[in-house]
């Protein structure tokens, strides 16, 4: 199977191509800057049709979560207007869409996790862009699957585990947020998800389940837990560590708003599709392990 993913350094793409070199399977072409440019939409339909896929993957977003509050255009034009081109792309060709979303279209006041049932509303314009970004989605291609997913860190790219590593490497103590809660999500782990749920839509002519399924990490945390649980798993493997102090949203202003409860209840996607992500803390490890390993190395790539 053929699949064109739009991006080109993202966590997601990076991931992807990693998990199908182990596939024979599975080729995946991903298209990035400048030969698809989500703000050229004629690049976008060449870029697509060039590579003639069997399904196309939407990975490649604005994700800047408080820079996308002084450049709303920008954000609205590459995760919504991109995004609906590259379905519609996908449409011409008459294959399916995957298309990849957030947690952050929820406001975060419900108490539980969130099912797709759930209204959405976005607090900022991230989660604004994202979700006008489903709605050109679901209407340029009837056969498209948005996966919503979560709190996204990889080998690969800028992500929170780095972050907390990077610091841990020159201070004692960490404050980190406590008061928001959601899912850590490998971005190899939703590589393992996307070319599940292609397989399924490839063999499955009759397949008509189309619409929204949350992809996230099994198991629930807070930023200051995930923080720990990265800390504690690079001292295991010989790395610096540091104490980590819980503070409130409040005590830590940010451009954006953020969810406070940013959970997403994944039980659709294992009933319909038999996928359900690791545990995220066993995830978690497996991309500290890799990290540290570069490191040693003194590699770039983990
Ligand atoms: N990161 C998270 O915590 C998180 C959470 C929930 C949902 N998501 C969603 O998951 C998906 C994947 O996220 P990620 O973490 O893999 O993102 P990422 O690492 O930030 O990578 C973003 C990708 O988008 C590409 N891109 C940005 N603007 C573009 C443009 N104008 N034209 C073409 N490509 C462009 C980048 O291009 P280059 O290759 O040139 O850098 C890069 O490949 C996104 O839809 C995101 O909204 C992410």
């Amino acid at each position: 199977m053929k699949i064109a993913v739009t991006g080109r350094q993202g966590q997601v793409v990076q991931s992807l191509l990693e998990r199908a070199e182990a596939r024979p399977d599975m080729e995946v072409v991903a298209l990035g800057r400048p030969e698809l440019d989500l703000l050229k939409p004629d690049t976008i339909r060449s870029a697509i049709a060039a590579v003639q896929p069997d399904i196309v993957v939407s990975a490649a977003a604005y994700t800047a979560v408080d820079q996308a509050e002084d450049e709303p255009e920008t954000a609205f034009a590459v995760n919504s207007a991109g995004a609906g081109h590259v379905a519609a792309a996908a449409a011409d060709l008459g294959v399916p869409v995957i298309h990849l979303s957030t947690d952050y279209v929820f406001d975060g006041k419900k108490a539980e996790p969130y099912t797709e049932d759930d209204r959405p509303a976005p607090q900022g314009v991230y989660g604004a862009s994202k979700l006008a970004g489903e709605e050109a989605v679901t209407a340029a291609n009837p056969h498209h699957l948005i996966l919503r997913t979560a709190w996204v860190y990889s080998p690969f790219g800028k992500n929170f585990v780095k972050t907390i590593l990077g610091l841990a490497a020159e201070r004692d103590e960490l404050t980190i947020v406590a008061d928001q809660w959601g899912n850590p999500t490998s971005a190899l782990d939703i590589a393992d998800g996307i070319l599940h749920v292609a397989t399924r839509l490839r063999e499955d002519s009759d397949f008509d389940a189309w619409g929204i399924n949350h992809l996230a990490g099994t198991g629930e945390t807070n930023w200051a837990g995930f923080a720990r649980h990265i800390l504690a798993t690079n001292s295991h493997y010989g790395g610096a560590s540091a104490t980590v102090k819980d503070i409130a949203t409040s005590d830590f202003p940010t451009k954006a708003n953020r969810p406070a409860n940013s959970r997403l209840a994944t039980g659709k996607l294992a009933r319909g599709f038999g996928w359900t992500a690791p545990k995220w803390e066993r995830s978690t490890e497996v991309v500290v392990a890799r990290l540290v390993s570069a490191n040693e190395k003194g590699t770039e790539n983990a």
